[in-house]
């Protein structure tokens, strides 16, 4: 796979390939990176990337010619272009897995108040890493880099990225390492026992109680085996008791409270 990224601050990416994960992925050929400075292709002496925005408005954006005569020295026939932008489509990593298997992605980098118009309706997708705004694409491009890379044959053991939290629509289950007692907080006895059907059970358990509390989003979304609807019965059966319990405290010590001579 080949990645080109149209960026004014190609300075941003510095280091990105350093990670050991990344580098692998270059060193074994799965992905190339060019970066390009879009800069140089503003012309005249100012070199003008940005102009005030057509009906005022405080900011400038990014003009039309310098970022795509950048595009066009970069894009071929098979080229798949993304523009960054908090407007586009929310990024997760179903997208990651469909953009990891593009022949050549582009990544556009707005900055600025953003880009021209004209410039987004030349790219096949919008792309928004989050409800937030960042000075620049710099960042959500490598986060969209980093994230398609690791997914590269040559980059990770497919095993690695399988029980990821989202791969299959659930959260990852918690995991520990040595030692198994730290300052007295111990890793879970089933996770020492050597049995691996109670070590998968208890993990499933786990993927699906912290999905229930944290993203219930997502299994809302998912189609439950038999196994994961009998956990998750179980769960909220759990889940009702310690609520009830907690009420029942909480009435005794109101009643104690009250009890109590003044
Ligand atoms: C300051 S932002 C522009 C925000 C724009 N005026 C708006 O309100 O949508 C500058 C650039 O940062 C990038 N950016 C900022 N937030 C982003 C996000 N959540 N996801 C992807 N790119 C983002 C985009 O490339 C954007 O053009």
């Amino acid at each position: 796979m080949k990645i080109s990224v149209l960026t004014i601050f190609p300075e941003m990416f510095r280091g990105f390939e350093e990670e050991p994960v990344i580098r692998r992925a270059i060193l074994k050929g799965a992905v190339q990176i060019e970066y390009i400075d879009v800069r140089p292709f503003a012309g005249g002496s100012f070199r003008h990337i940005d102009d005030s925005t057509f009906g005022g408005g405080a900011g400038m954006v990014l003009r039309c010619a310098p970022v795509l005569k950048a595009l066009e020295t970069v894009r071929e026939s098979g080229s798949f272009t993304a523009a960054l932008t908090p407007a586009g489509e929310k990024y997760d990593q179903l997208m990651a897995r469909e953009l990891a298997q593009k022949e050549h992605l582009i990544l556009l980098c707005g900055h600025y108040e953003g880009f021209d118009q004209r410039i987004l309706s030349r790219a096949d997708r919008e792309i928004s890493i989050g409800d937030y705004i960042l000075t620049g694409g710099e960042l959500a491009a490598r986060v969209v880099m980093d994230s398609i890379i690791r997914l590269l044959e040559g980059s990770l053991r497919a095993e690695s990225t399988a029980e990821e939290s989202f791969e299959n629509g659930l959260l990852e289950y918690p995991q520990y390492t040595r030692p198994a007692d730290y300052c007295g907080e111990k890793v879970p006895e089933v996770l020492l026992s050597g049995d691996h059907e109670k070590v998968r059970k208890w993990r499933l358990k786990q993927s699906l109680a912290l999905t229930l509390k944290r993203r219930p989003d997502l299994l809302e979304k998912r189609i439950l085996t038999e196994e994961e609807r009998e956990l998750l019965s179980e769960l909220i059966e759990e889940q009702q008791m310690i609520s009830q319990t907690e009420q029942e405290q909480q009435i005794l010590s109101e009643t104690e409270k009250e009890e109590k001579p003044l």
